[in-house]
């Protein structure tokens, strides 16, 4: 079977555990597992860095991060959060920095340029659903 078929059903899979994804359909989740990147962090690696221009979005495959905020420690994520959301409203800088804090990181990465054309005149939804997803403090 082919490899890269492989990698997209174990992706796929994966976006269904991903609670920021749940607002999307089926059909829209099948798109990012399309377009989503792999990448590999190693302990101590920044991710993304406070200040810097924001165009991509990500979610924890693996692993453990740290966010800290002017060098203060602001909390940890794992498997199945996502950051980087400042990507999603354009022209927009990092709030905070994300650094590994374990051995191996792997995320999911999308691009701002990417989820727009997923989801199309819903990219409303998406923004609606940040909101609500900061409400609740997830
Ligand atoms: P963004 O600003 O694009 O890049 C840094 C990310 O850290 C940010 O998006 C959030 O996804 C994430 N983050 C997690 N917790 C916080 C927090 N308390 N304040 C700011 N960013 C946070």
């Amino acid at each position: 079977e082919d490899i890269q078929q492989k990698a997209y059903e174990i992706n796929r899979k994966f976006l269904d555990q991903v609670k920021f994804f749940d607002f999307m359909t089926e059909e829209q989740r099948d798109n990012i597992a399309n377009v989503l990147i792999t990448l590999k962090f190693k302990q101590g690696e920044i991710i993304v860095n406070e200040g810097d221009m924001a165009n991509s979005f990500y979610i924890i495959q693996k692993g453990i991060v740290e966010v800290t905020k002017q060098g203060q420690f602001l909390r940890y994520m794992n498997q199945g959060d996502s950051f980087g959301e400042q990507a999603l409203f354009g022209n927009c800088v990092r709030g905070a920095t994300v650094k590994a804090n374990d051995q191996d990181v792997n995320l999911l990465s999308l691009s701002r340029e990417d989820i727009t054309t997923i989801l199309g005149e819903k990219i409303q939804l998406i923004v609606n659903h940040l909101y609500k997803y900061a409400e609740m403090g997830i």
